[in-house]
């Protein structure tokens, strides 16, 4: 698609639904081998300044697959470890790279570097979003239930990043979304308030506290730590505060019967899931994982011109 070659992602809402499509059905032709975009000879830079197993090793497989070569800034290793200002960093890397992958805090810092770059910029995950993540997760409910629109998704737990890009994104493809958090840690009201104007009457955005009313019916439901990167002091005091929103046996009981259950991983067993849901046969958790690779292969071939 014409239309996302150099484009940025550090939001979902930077999507139009119709882009949005394009990339899931790119991701998915791409896992099928009906198609394999080439962008050989290009560079994917990574700038991670939090940890990352599946988003680092994701995209150097997908830039390897594209026949595209990685480098990885580890900030300790560069002068952005040393506070070298991000304007400055973002000018010289753009000189160098052909794409840029992030992974950091603030969600200010990724879109100075867009601002001082030329070259795509993507959110590898921010404090505020995680974009990539909820391509590779929308890519697996399509698979499970050939269609995205009509269904209903709910997250339970922190409105954290994951569930900021979940709910701008389940809004794109016209799926409800309900997210059920304990009072105080609902998700960004600018958020929710976007992904309500890009759901118009298509589809519903629910934020409730009460984690029955959004599990009811519901076809996926999805859940991520309690305490996010940076947040690891909190995470003791959160877990009897969270307890009522933990997907287990008897949350799945009141889904629709076809439901299935994701997580974005790392996982923390017996908080935010029981290990017989994770481990349980309605769990897609290792496939979304893997679709990670297959949604980035198609996020990368699409702003670099090639699918
Ligand atoms: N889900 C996810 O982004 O995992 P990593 O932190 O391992 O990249
Ligand atoms: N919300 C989690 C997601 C990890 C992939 C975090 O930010 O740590």
């Amino acid at each position: 698609m014409a239309a996302l070659k150099g484009r940025n992602l550090l939001s979902l809402a930077d999507l139009t639904a119709d882009e949005m499509q394009h990339l899931l059905t790119t991701a998915a032709k791409i896992k099928s081998g009906e198609i394999n975009p080439q962008c050989p000879q290009k560079i994917l830079g990574l700038v991670f300044k939090k940890a990352s197993t599946r988003t680092r090793v994701s995209f150097t497989a997908a830039m390897y697959k594209l026949g595209g070569q990685v480098i990885d800034l580890n900030a300790n290793l560069t002068q952005i470890g040393r506070g070298e200002p991000t304007a400055d960093t973002a000018r010289v890397l753009d000189r160098y790279l052909d794409v840029l992958a992030i992974r950091t805090f603030a969600q200010t810092e990724v879109e100075e570097f867009a601002h001082h770059a030329d070259i795509p910029i993507l959110n590898a995950l921010t404090d505020l979003e995680h974009p990539c993540q909820i391509l590779a997760d929308l890519q697996t409910v399509q698979e499970e239930f050939d269609q995205l629109a009509g269904l209903t998704m709910t997250y339970l737990g922190d409105g954290n990043n994951v569930a900021h890009s979940l709910i701008l994104g389940c809004a794109l493809v016209g799926m409800n979304v309900r997210v059920a958090t304990p009072a105080g840690y609902e998700p960004d009201e600018a958020i929710v308030k976007k992904a309500k104007s890009i759901a118009g009457d298509r589809s519903e955005v629910m934020v409730t506290p009460d984690p029955k009313a959004a599990i009811e019916g519901a076809h996926a439901l999805y859940t991520d730590v309690w305490a996010s990167m940076g947040q690891e002091d909190l995470a003791e005091t959160r877990i009897p505060v969270f307890e009522p929103y933990q997907i287990n046996e008897s949350a799945l009981a009141i889904a629709d019967k076809s439901a299935i259950v994701l997580h974005c991983l790392p996982a923390h067993r017996g908080e935010e899931i029981t290990e017989g849901v994770m481990e349980g046969k309605q769990s897609r958790i290792w496939n979304e994982a893997e679709n990670r690779m297959h949604a980035q292969q198609a996020l990368l071939a699409a702003v670099l011109g090639a699918a």
